[in-house]
């Protein structure tokens, strides 16, 4: 135990400002100069757009092995929780790779089966080879999932003093920590259906993972980690929240594009409900691009359990108009749209 915190401290007192590193399982990136990758198309007329312009999005319809044999087995569609937390379960074990070892062990893998004429074993590993690849190149090359660097473009600059901060479907709750990182003092709830949520995604998220915020005392940069936040995990549906008027940010990370249309307005309108006057709305979602439909056909056995829309920005946006908000900011990062709004 010792030994663990004496490490600890050690590894936080070497994050500073403009630190990068390639771990086995994830990037740490704290480097503050451009490029941030945030495509900022915030003078758009919304309210020329129209749908004939624009055009609806893409449906992802490639899904997981594992919800067509739940069907199967009980002869009616997966219950939408119930595929969210097969989901949140399968997401997670992506997380937890350490991606050259399996890598190296997968390529093992297929030699062995190859040698033993075992073409269905080789198929297979050969299927999980590409799967380490693609996740390896999106999540520890890339950085596209948590993509600290557009995200805190996208967060930055907002009238905000220790904000309260509503995290709608939380999953591993990153981007709350984002904002609790450059907006220091403030306070998140973090609402997530899914148990596991809890107790794995954001339970088990990496206590060293360095978020760059600021100090507001020197106006410097400061580097802050899970357990410097305050933070509230609520286990629950969103659509039972009793809340008030009472946050100053409800944020939803891949959440609208879950809701068909005819649902669209509830999404939306759980962003309205709990917002203080003046609060502001922040909304991202999956861009509709070659390499994210990419993602999904090959990635789908680890995340299509349920409805998902890809969209641009001009898509996303049109859903905000239509349903009642001004947007202040709206633009793209490596693989999702960002919106910055506020209820008109
Ligand atoms: C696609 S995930 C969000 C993406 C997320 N950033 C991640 O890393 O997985 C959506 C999350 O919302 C949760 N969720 C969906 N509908 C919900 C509801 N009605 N109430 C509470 N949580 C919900 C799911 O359990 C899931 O964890």
């Amino acid at each position: 135990m010792e030994q663990v915190s004496h490490n600890y401290r050690l590894e936080r007192s070497g994050h500073q400002e403009g630190y990068i590193e390639r771990l086995p399982t994830h990037v740490q990136d704290l480097r503050s100069t451009p490029p941030d990758l945030f495509k900022d198309v915030s003078f758009t007329d919304w309210a020329s757009l129209t749908w004939n312009k624009v055009n609806r999005p893409y449906k992802v319809d490639k899904w997981a092995e594992g919800k067509k044999l739940w069907e199967q087995e009980h002869s009616r569609s997966m219950p939408v929780k119930e595929g969210w937390q097969h989901f949140n379960y399968h997401f997670h074990q992506l997380f937890s790779k350490d991606v050259p070892a399996e890598l190296s062990q997968t390529r093992s893998d297929i030699f062995a089966s190859l040698a033993r004429l075992n073409v269905h074993g080789a198929g297979e590993a050969l299927q999980e080879l590409i799967q380490l690849l693609v996740w390896n190149k999106v999540h520890r090359v890339e950085d596209a999932i948590w993509d600290p660097r557009g995200k805190r473009a996208l967060f930055e600059g907002l009238d905000l003093h220790k904000p309260e901060i509503l995290f709608l479907g939380a999953a591993d709750g990153y981007e709350a920590m984002q904002l609790l990182a450059q907006y220091p003092g403030g306070h998140a709830v973090l609402v997530d259906y899914d148990a596991f949520c809890k107790t794995d995604r954001f339970g088990k998220f990496p206590p060293q993972y360095p978020f760059l915020g600021m100090n507001p005392a020197t106006g410097n940069h400061e580097v802050y980690y899970r357990d410097d936040f305050n933070i509230d995990f609520v286990v629950d549906d969103i659509r039972n929240l009793k809340y008030g008027q009472e946050f100053d940010v409800v944020v939803s990370i891949g959440l609208i594009e879950h809701f068909p249309d005819e649902y669209k307005h509830e999404a939306f309108e759980m962003h309205r409900r709990f917002l203080k006057p003046g609060g502001y709305a922040i909304l991202t979602t999956p861009r509709n691009q070659l390499k994210s439909r990419a993602f999904y056909t090959i990635m789908s056995d680890y995340m299509n359990y349920g409805y998902r829309e890809l969209m641009d920005i001009y898509q996303m946006g049109l859903y905000a108009w239509e349903n009642g908000f001004d947007i202040l900011r709206a633009g793209y990062i490596k693989a999702h749209n960002g919106l910055i709004c506020k209820p008109r």
